[in-house]
């Protein structure tokens, strides 16, 4: 096969550097499956990889980006026929194995997932790693009794990308959803995508006490820290609590007594490492009761430029060239609402390399 184009990261002598390259299939890490990727996300885990701000890659060189999308091109084992859509997200792409950001992957059948029926290979993308993440988080509560008549379920971080799937995959599944924002200017966004309240972060009561007035019967937490902490003491009895992310902190300072007075259930959400059966069934949920009919990917595409603080946040981050490709666009072509963008790989010359001042995901 020919050589096609890559967005490479590698450590010399310590220093991150991240740029294109021209490969071949043989060049790529190892697996059974070769996928022609036409796109992926750009997340913020990426720009962390690409810039070394973050230690994500743990070998070098390795094709930038944390998921995928395509169609097969050599089945192996994985029992799906040439042109099949699929996708990969986590997997090990961007960590140990090359990842999204080239015109072809080559991965481990297992970690090859079909793209959901009636789901183009765009939308999969546009769900992309923030989307599963919070389907993943949906389903392992409600694998642990989270049900909508339980009470309303909290969303922290709720204007980033998982939370704002998430706000509006609860919302279609009849919870109701309370967000939690630092954003004053972004609650009627947060409406339009089904928060039935909004609480702004700095003006929360976090209180001090091991247990405060139990107030959701769920949440599903971006933030850590401070905040996971106070959730831990308004989670009511038997609520479940997805840990997520760090946005604030790594940190977890608490006691067990809600744990063991209230029966809160703390659980951990991890994207990359999902059993494949796992795996599968919330990709087929993605593409069922959590999105489908619903139009979430598109909803979520729609609105004004992405705010101030995703444009500064991008450009302090993202000081390497970026991916080929354009940014996913709304119907009105306006950039995607929360930062979030599909990269997409197409033919040399059919779709041009965006400015790098544009609007990307740094989910
Ligand atoms: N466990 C997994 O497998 C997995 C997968 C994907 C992502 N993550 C993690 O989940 C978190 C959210 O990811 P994302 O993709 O939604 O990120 P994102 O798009 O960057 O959104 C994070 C949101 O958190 C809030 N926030 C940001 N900085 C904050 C701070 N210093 N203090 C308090 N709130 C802050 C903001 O929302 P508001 O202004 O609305 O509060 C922001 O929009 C990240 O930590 C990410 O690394 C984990």
């Amino acid at each position: 096969m020919d050589e096609f184009r890559a967005y490479r990261i590698d450590n010399v002598d310590g220093e991150i550097s991240a740029g294109f390259a021209r490969l071949t299939i043989d060049d790529l890490t190892a697996g059974n499956v070769v996928i022609r990727v036409t796109h992926s996300t750009i997340n913020y885990k990426d720009a962390l990889a690409a810039t070394g701000a973050g230690k994500i890659l743990r070998r070098y060189p390795l094709n930038g980006g944390i998921d995928l999308a395509g169609e097969v091109v050599t089945p192996g084992d994985a029992g799906l026929p040439p042109g099949t859509p699929v996708l990969v997200n986590g997997c090990g792409l961007s960590e140990t194995a090359d990842g999204g950001y080239a015109e072809y992957a080559r991965v481990d059948s297992k970690c090859v997932v079909p793209v959901p029926e009636g789901m183009t290979v765009q939308q999969a993308m546009q769900i992309g790693t923030a989307g599963y993440t919070a389907a993943l988080a949906i389903h392992r509560m409600e694998q642990n009794g989270q049900r909508p008549e339980n009470g309303a379920v909290v969303v922290t971080g709720a204007t980033g990308g998982v939370g704002s799937i998430a706000v509006d995959m609860l919302d279609g599944r009849g919870y109701e959803v309370v967000a939690v924002t630092g954003k004053t200017s972004e609650t009627g966004y947060l409406n339009s995508i089904g928060a039935s309240r909004v609480l702004l972060r700095d003006q929360l009561d976090l209180g001090e006490r091991p247990m405060e007035k139990a107030e959701w019967a769920g949440a599903i937490d971006n933030l850590g820290g401070d905040y996971l902490a106070w959730l831990t003491r308004t989670v009511s009895y038997g609520g479940n609590i997805a840990s997520i992310g760090l946005a604030a902190s790594p940190a977890l300072n608490t006691t067990v007594l809600p744990f063991i007075l209230r029966a809160v259930c703390l659980l951990g959400i991890n994207s990359v490492d999902t059993p494949r059966d796992l795996r599968l069934a919330v990709w087929s949920r993605i593409g069922g009761d959590l999105i489908s009919g619903r139009g979430t990917w598109t909803r979520l595409l729609i609105g004004p430029s992405p705010s101030m603080s995703c444009r500064k946040r991008f450009r302090r981050t993202w000081t390497v060239p970026l991916p080929a490709g354009r940014l996913s666009r709304s119907p009105d072509g306006t950039p995607s609402r929360n930062c979030r963008a599909a990269a997409q790989f197409g033919k040399r010359g059919s779709r041009g390399l965006e400015s790098p001042s544009a609007d990307f995901n740094v989910n």
